[in-house]
């Protein structure tokens, strides 16, 4: 265990493999995970002293936002079942395994001042059942589900920085054995389609405006998290970062504008979070256009609240390496200027976006892009100062309820290969990867009618038995070698899409001059 622990942190200052080649074989020190989250699969929403969550509250609504009405109540029951589930991960030959805590087991107030001892201890014995196996408990500290009890507060406020710190506390102070933390998951969604839409919990619908407010919060909150974590835990080695979901955005023509166009997406979505934490400040477009926007709508200063010197210096540099989710690629162009009476993100950020042609779309509508996996990474590696990345979540939701992923074999199989061919060719350093996720699971608003789990569930069986998929065999295979498996009849489509288009696209353009110069 010790070995694997110091491993991780080695593993996790550097990781760069250069000048090698892309055989489809990942570096021996190379990590594989699998991911889920407390709302998603715990269930026992109000067992032992949990209170209700945020996601409680808005799956119990009538009507219910929920696809099928369907909601977190038992989900795959995993409060009861954690030690089958992470005997299924140890079986799969996983190094971690990546989970959430529910603030409201923990905290059922919100407060400090109150600790549920039963909540908090089965996050201890989720983490020592982890550890049991060799595998390392990588825990993600926020996943979306706040105690309901303090909704009225929220994440557009900046009281929310000192709950998130003190709860961090709590759960960092009895969880010494977790061996990577991770503050907050996927900001973009909680402050974009919780603040600023009616997508996910609490479903604010103010566009424009808290979601912004809710992007400063996030950022503060982790930013002190992480300098309460290093300054009261400094005898902890466990490094620490926050969950950033980035999905790559490709300009629709070569014009100016639709690079532009692109660029400005990628960091209204990803660049809000990540270039606070590893450049400083917000990102230039993001600021300035923002700023030019809200004195058009009459607003006497930018809906974007600013960062002070002292705050970009503390929030700066506050992350150990880069945790990476990453599903999805768009084409993206812009748009004319939005009705300067409205405010709202899409005015803001002004683009419009398209299918990549012949993109294969997972059951909830996410199109699977390989090169825009690579060039993601590229991005990442380039914008932000080559950092290490774990690829904390990827994943592909299957059709209808078949046992026979092959869809989501052939994912992964152009997902990994694309990010081989980033660590390979560009030397970009990533560490690892954790796939969404273990089982089928309540996958938000679309309920229990997407996919993800190497192990299907059927939600309607009071057993919930776990069931094994083809992929789950894949997956082993692939993990205990270090190396895509061959499969019969796969043609790879992965980061060589992105030759194949060039090429394409560069046919087109030729034949469009010779046709505009000598046919017309
Ligand atoms: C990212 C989120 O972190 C996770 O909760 C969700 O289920 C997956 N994306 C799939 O949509």
């Amino acid at each position: 265990m010790i070995v694997k622990r110091v491993c991780t942190l080695i593993i996790l200052v550097t990781a760069r493999y250069t000048n090698g080649e892309n055989n489809g074989s990942f570096p021996d020190t190379f990590l594989f995970g699998v991911a889920i989250s407390s709302y998603q699969s715990e269930g026992a929403w109000n067992v032992d002293g949990k209170s209700e969550s945020i996601w409680d509250a808005f799956t119990h609504k009538n009507p219910s936002p929920i696809k099928g009405g369907h909601n977190g109540d038992v989900a795959c029951d995993s409060y009861h079942r954690y030690k089958e589930d992470i005997a299924l991960a140890a079986g799969l030959g996983l190094d971690f395994y990546r989970f959430s805590i529910s603030w409201s087991r923990v905290l059922p107030t919100g407060y400090d001042n109150e600790v549920n001892e039963i909540g908090l201890q089965y996050y201890k014995n989720f983490v020592a059942e982890i550890r049991k196996y060799d595998m390392i408990p990588v825990a993600t500290i926020y996943h979306w589900d706040l105690p309901n009890n303090l909704v009225s507060i929220g994440w557009d406020n900046l009281k929310m920085v000192d709950l998130f710190v003190n709860y961090s506390r709590v759960v960092i102070k009895n969880l010494p054995d977790v061996g990577v933390w991770l503050t907050i998951n996927e900001p973009k969604q909680i402050c974009h389609s919780g603040y600023g839409d009616t997508l996910l919990a609490p479903a604010k619908n103010s566009s424009g405006l808290a979601e912004y407010m809710c992007a400063y919060v996030v950022l503060k909150a982790h930013a002190e998290t992480y300098h309460m974590y290093k300054e009261e835990f400094n005898n902890y080695t466990a490094k620490m970062s926050i969950v950033i979901d980035c999905q790559w955005y490709e300009p629709l023509t070569s014009s100016a504008a639709d690079k532009e166009a692109a660029e400005r997406f990628i960091n209204f979505e990803c660049g809000i979070y990540a270039h606070p934490i590893y450049i400083g400040d917000w990102p230039i477009d993001l600021k300035f256009r923002i700023y030019e926007r809200s004195l058009m709508e009459n607003y006497n200063k930018s809906r974007l609240p600013e960062l002070t010197l002292e705050e970009i210096n503390y929030i700066q540099g506050t992350a150990d390496f880069f945790a990476l989710n990453t599903y999805f690629t768009y084409m993206v162009n812009d748009v004319p200027e939005g009705d300067p009476n409205i405010t709202s993100f899409q005015n803001d950020v002004r683009i419009e976006k398209t299918y990549v042609k012949g993109a294969q779309l997972g059951a909830n509508g996410f199109p699977v892009v390989p090169w825009g996996v690579y060039k993601m990474l590229k991005y990442i590696k380039n914008a932000y100062n080559d950092p290490v990345i774990l690829i904390t979540e990827m994943g592909f939701s299957e059709y209808g309820l078949t046992l026979e992923d092959d869809l989501r074999i052939l994912f992964f199989m152009d997902y990994f290969n694309a990010t081989l061919e980033a660590m390979f060719q560009d030397g970009v350093q990533v560490i690892g990867i954790s796939a969404w996720s273990l089982l089928d699971n309540f996958e938000w608003v679309d309920g229990y009618s997407a996919h993800f789990g190497f192990y299907y569930i059927d939600f309607t069986d009071p057993n919930l038995t776990r069931i094994p998929k083809k992929s789950v065999e894949f997956f082993k295979k692939l993990v205990e070698k270090k190396s895509l498996p061959i499969l019969e009849n796969y043609q790879n489509s992965g980061a060589d899409n992105k030759i194949f288009n060039s090429i394409v696209n560069n046919l087109l353009g030729i034949f469009i001059i010779f046709y505009i110069l000598f046919i017309q």
